[in-house]
C-alpha cells in the first residue's frame, strides 16, 4: 500500500504558508494609502439637501452689523433669519433647559458654546421653518433659504454643520475695524440689556473672534466661498452692496 504524505509535514507546510500570507497582507496594509487603510462606510447624508435648501452663513466681528444687515436681506429676498446668538439666549432662558448656566457663562466670557448645542438649535429651527413653509421665492416644494447669522464661530461648528446639517452655499463676511465695532457695541449696550455688551466682555469677544472665528473665514476663503463686504459705511450703503452680492449668489 502506497504511503500517503506525512500529516505532520502537511500541517507544518500549511502553517508556514498561512504565516507568509499573513505577513504579506500586513505589509500591504502598512504601505497602502491612508485613505484605503480603514474604509469607513459612507457617512450618512446631511439632514437637508443643499440643492434645495440654501444656507448663507453671515460672519463678522461682534458689532460688525450682521443682524442689522440680515433684517434688510430678509425683506429683499424672503430669507428665514436665524441668529445663533439669539437661539442660544432663548435656550438659556427656556424653562427646564439643561444648558442655561453653561450658555450664560460662555456668553458673558465671550467664549464659544459647545457646538452640539448650537448646531442642534439651528437644525431644529430650520426644520420648523421648512415644516411651517413660507410663501415667496425660494420656498416652494420643500425648498428654503436661510441666513445663519453669527455662525459658524469655530471650525468644529463649520465642519459639523456642513457635513451633518446642510452644506452652506456662501459666507457673507461683514468686515470693519475694531474701533467701529467697539463704538457700535457700546452704543447698543445702552439699550440692548445684553450681559455681554460691556467693555470687559467686548474685549474677550474680540479675542475669540480673532483667534477662533477668523480661521473659519480663512477656511471658506480657501474654497472660494467668502463674499467680503466692508461694513464701515452707513447701514444703507452696506445694505446696497450686500443686496447686489446676494442677488448674484441666488441667481446661480
Ligand atoms: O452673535 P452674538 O454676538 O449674539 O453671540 C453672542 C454669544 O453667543 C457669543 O459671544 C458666544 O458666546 C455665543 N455664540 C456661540 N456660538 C455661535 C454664536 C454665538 O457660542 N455660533
Ligand atoms: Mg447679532
Amino acid at each position: 500500500m502506497a504511503k500517503g504524505p506525512n500529516p505532520l509535514i502537511l500541517l507544518a507546510l500549511s502553517s508556514a504558508s498561512f504565516l507568509v500570507f499573513a505577513v504579506i497582507v500586513r505589509k500591504r496594509e502598512q504601505t497602502a494609502p491612508a485613505s484605503l487603510r480603514f474604509q469607513n462606510p459612507t457617512p450618512p447624508p446631511a439632514v437637508f439637501d443643499h440643492t434645495k435648501v440654501t444656507v448663507l452663513f453671515v460672519l463678522g466681528g461682534p458689532g460688525a452689523g450682521k443682524g442689522t444687515q440680515c433684517s434688510h436681506l430678509v425683506e429683499d429676498f424672503g430669507f428665514c433669519h436665524l441668529s445663533a446668538g439669539d437661539l442660544l439666549r432663548a435656550e438659556q432662558h427656556r424653562e427646564g433647559s439643561k444648558f442655561g448656566e453653561l450658555i450664560q457663562t460662555c456668553i458673558k466670557e465671550g467664549t464659544i458654546v459647545p457646538m452640539e448645542v448650537t448646531v442642534k438649535l439651528l437644525e431644529n429651527a430650520m426644520a420648523a421653518a421648512l415644516k411651517e413653509g413660507r410663501s415667496g421665492d425660494g420656498w416652494a416644494d420643500g425648498r428654503g433659504r436661510f441666513l445663519i447669522d453669527g455662525f459658524p464661530r469655530k471650525m468644529d461648528q463649520a465642519i459639523k454643520f456642513d457635513e451633518e446639517v446642510c452644506q452652506a452655499t456662501m459666507v457673507l463676511f461683514f468686515s470693519t475695524t475694531e474701533q467701529v465695532m467697539l463704538d457700535r457695541l457700546l452704543e447698543r449696550g445702552k439699550t440692548s440689556g445684553r450681559e455681554d455688551d460691556n467693555a470687559e466682555s467686548i474685549k474677550k469677544r474680540f479675542v475669540t473672534y480673532k483667534e477662533t472665528t477668523m480661521p473659519v473665514i480663512q477656511h471658506y476663503e480657501a474654497v472660494g466661498k467668502v463674499a467680503e463686504i466692508d461694513s464701515s459705511p452707513s447701514v444703507e450703503e452696506v445694505h446696497q452692496k450686500a443686496k447686489a452680492i446676494v442677488e448674484k449668489i441666488l441667481s446661480k
